[in-house]
């Protein structure tokens, strides 16, 4: 089995290899330039460690791997224009180092460079998997619409997030999963397992990253702390600190979500406020462990030699932890 390290080594080397029209610049330097800031890459490997489970040359399903990370990079474009975001991986987000057009133009390309990308392999499995690919694509789309709708609504529901956070989020890295088990073809039980295991870690990783979004290091996270509070995210946080404010902190949380004129830095210091009088990041903490510990709960069921597993458990693991 590979570990994280030595996947992460072969899907960087893979990235670094690929081959960009030069022509129009305006529209492929964006593409280059997103991709090569890095990340953790955490989609492709996991792709690869599924595939691992059963299948030692994960050389041979790169380019769907790679498909993959392209796919994410341009949520990440469009994510931004969306989320006015300013920062992603510690430098200027697309749309801000160029422009709105250029973040929508580049991350289409991209979108379609995934799709070429991913049907490059001559697997006999890949019908299967880019039926796999098309719905969680087509999930995240209606993950991202819920998620700029509950910017303007008051009553969203724990429920309404945790489903938003499973379709923006959890079906890629579920889909990773589940491609890299039907490539190497897995049994059916294994690649439903995979990704079941999937979706409960995505959610404690949506969940980690709102709560870096507030208590992260920014040098560290490499995006604006405080995003989310700007732009009224109905975050796990703010829906579960809103139940547990007192009438007099539900007020000010009230006002700083309705206030449209105001100095950024001080809504984000008042709401992270009311955050620590209600003790908010304890309770996501906790949150995170209960869905890990589900997570784990679905890998036990595929059926494959627990030690190939362990690089798996160990990685999800260390991704709940991450401070980036
Ligand atoms: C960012 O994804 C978008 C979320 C789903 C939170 P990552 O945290 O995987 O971003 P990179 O690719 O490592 O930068
Ligand atoms: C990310 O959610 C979901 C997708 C990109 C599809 P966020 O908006 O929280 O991701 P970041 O924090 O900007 O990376
Ligand atoms: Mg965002
Ligand atoms: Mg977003
Ligand atoms: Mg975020």
């Amino acid at each position: 089995m590979l570990n994280y390290q030595e996947l992460y080594d072969k899907v960087n080397l893979c990235i670094d290899n690929m081959q960009y029209n030069a022509q129009p610049e305006g529209l492929y330097a964006p593409i280059k330039y997103v991709l090569d800031l890095g990340g953790k890459r955490i989609r492709p490997v996991l792709m690869l460690m599924a595939y691992n489970l059963y299948k030692d040359r994960v050389e041979d399903i790169l380019p769907n791997a790679i498909a993959l990370e392209t796919y994410h990079n341009f949520t990440l474009l469009h994510d931004d224009l969306m989320d006015r975001a300013d920062m992603r991986r510690g430098h200027l987000t697309v749309h801000k180092k160029w422009d709105d057009n250029t973040a929508i133009l580049s991350g289409d390309a991209m979108l379609i460079m995934a799709y070429k990308l991913f049907i490059e392999t001559a697997n006999p499995h890949l019908p299967k998997a880019v039926k796999t690919f098309n719905a969680a694509t087509l999930g995240v789309c209606d993950g991202q619409q819920y998620d700029v709708e509950f910017e303007s609504r008051n009553d969203v529901r724990e429920e309404e997030y945790m489903e938003m956070i499973r379709l923006k989020t959890s079906l890629l890295l579920a889909c990773a999963l589940k491609i890299g088990a039907e490539l190497a073809g897995a049994p059916d039980e294994d690649a439903d397992n995979l990704y079941q295991f999937g979706e409960k870690m995505g959610l404690a990783f949506q969940l980690q990253d709102d709560l870096l979004d507030v208590y992260g290091d920014p040098a560290v996270f490499g995006k604006q702390i405080g995003g989310d509070i700007l732009c009224n995210k109905k975050t796990f946080m703010l829906i579960n600190a809103f139940n547990l404010a007192n009438p007099t902190q539900q007020a000010q949380l009230k006002a700083w979500i309705d206030k449209t004129d105001f100095v950024p830095a001080e809504k984000i210091q008042a709401v992270t406020a009311i955050y620590d009088a209600v003790g908010i990041k304890a309770i996501c903490l906790d949150k995170i462990e209960q869905l890990f510990a589900q997570s784990l709960d679905c890998l036990a069921k595929v059926k494959v030699d627990e030690t190939k597993k362990a690089e798996l458990k160990a990685f999800a693991d260390k991704l709940l932890k991450r401070n980036k």
